[in-house]
């Protein structure tokens, strides 16, 4: 068993990676992700402490799929892609797309992130895992720029500062031919109302960065081509499988743009 002490952002990947496992639990999962119901039974953590589970580990997993689904999509497209999956705490996206080999694929994380990745999960080919804040740029370098570049960030825009978070997309713009940027954005309301949200509240996390329009990132060379507020995250196919409470909310949600806004996930092109 892995001891862990993460606090701050740092600890909220456990509460995503909790997420994940229940959802491999149940008799019909939306993700099915059973490498992160592993990697729980091998690390020694009170999971529930940071208050994901039932419903709210539902949410997890509706965002993950999307986010899956359009990245494979690009892969499928660009098979000589880099990936660079920031953020990526213990998700195990890599082994749930499983790209070709041609693919090369860096997960980024801080150090003690990356370190604790290393030890729960097999390495495999043309896979990196790079130990750094997303903002000291220099990790950039590690990354060949001469290929498309699929860049994916999940629960990770909300945690950078405006400032930091721009440049970053600068730097991914200009160093790379061509890509596709897929990440989840907060409103400016939802960095206003982040303490309604438990696993921030508990992990004494705090958000910084609000964008309430995907066009905002034209400025960054990045061209909006979807976006997904909450009410839309479900594919029909994942509206069957959620339970009826989350089914109701999902729907409810319809009617307060406000709440719908909060959470989106986007997908642009450079
Ligand atoms: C909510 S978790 C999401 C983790 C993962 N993407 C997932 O969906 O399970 C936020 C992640 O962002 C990472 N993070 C936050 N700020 C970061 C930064 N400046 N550099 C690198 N990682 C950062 C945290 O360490 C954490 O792993």
């Amino acid at each position: 068993m892995e001891k862990v002490h993460f606090t701050e952002e740092k600890a909220t990947m456990l509460a995503t990676l909790y997420g994940r496992a229940l959802d491999s639990r149940l008799d019909n999962p939306i993700l099915g992700d059973r490498a992160a119901d592993d990697a729980v039974r091998q690390i020694d953590y009170d999971f529930p402490k940071l208050g994901l589970t039932g419903e709210r580990a539902a949410s997890v997993v509706l965002r993950a799929k999307p986010i899956d689904d359009w990245s494979a999509e690009y892969l499928r497209e660009h098979p000589d892609a880099v990936v660079v999956h920031l953020g990526c705490g213990m998700d195990t996206r890599v082994y749930r797309l499983d790209p070709p080999p041609t693919v090369e694929w860096f997960d980024v994380d801080y150090p003690e992130v990356v370190e604790l990745r290393r030890k729960i999960f097999p390495e495999r080919a043309n896979y990196h895992t790079i130990g750094s804040s997303v903002t000291d740029f220099g990790w950039l370098d590690l990354v060949p720029s001469d290929r498309p570049a699929l860049i994916v960030a999940e629960g990770l825009t909300m945690y950078l500062t405006p400032e930091g978070g721009e440049e970053l997309l600068r730097r991914l713009v200009a160093k790379f031919p061509s890509g596709e940027l897929i990440c989840d954005i907060f409103s400016r309301w939802g960095i206003k109302l982040q303490k309604i949200n438990p696993v921030v509240r508990k992990a004494g996390a705090t958000l910084y960065w609000g964008v309430d329009d995907p066009r905002e990132f034209e400025r960054f060379g990045l061209d909006p081509v979807s976006a997904l507020d909450a009410s839309e995250w479900a594919t029909p196919e994942v509206m069957a499988k959620v339970s009826p409470v989350t089914r109701m909310q999902l729907r409810a949600t319809k009617y307060f743009p406000l709440i719908r806004k909060m959470a989106r996930i986007g997908r642009w092109r450079f």
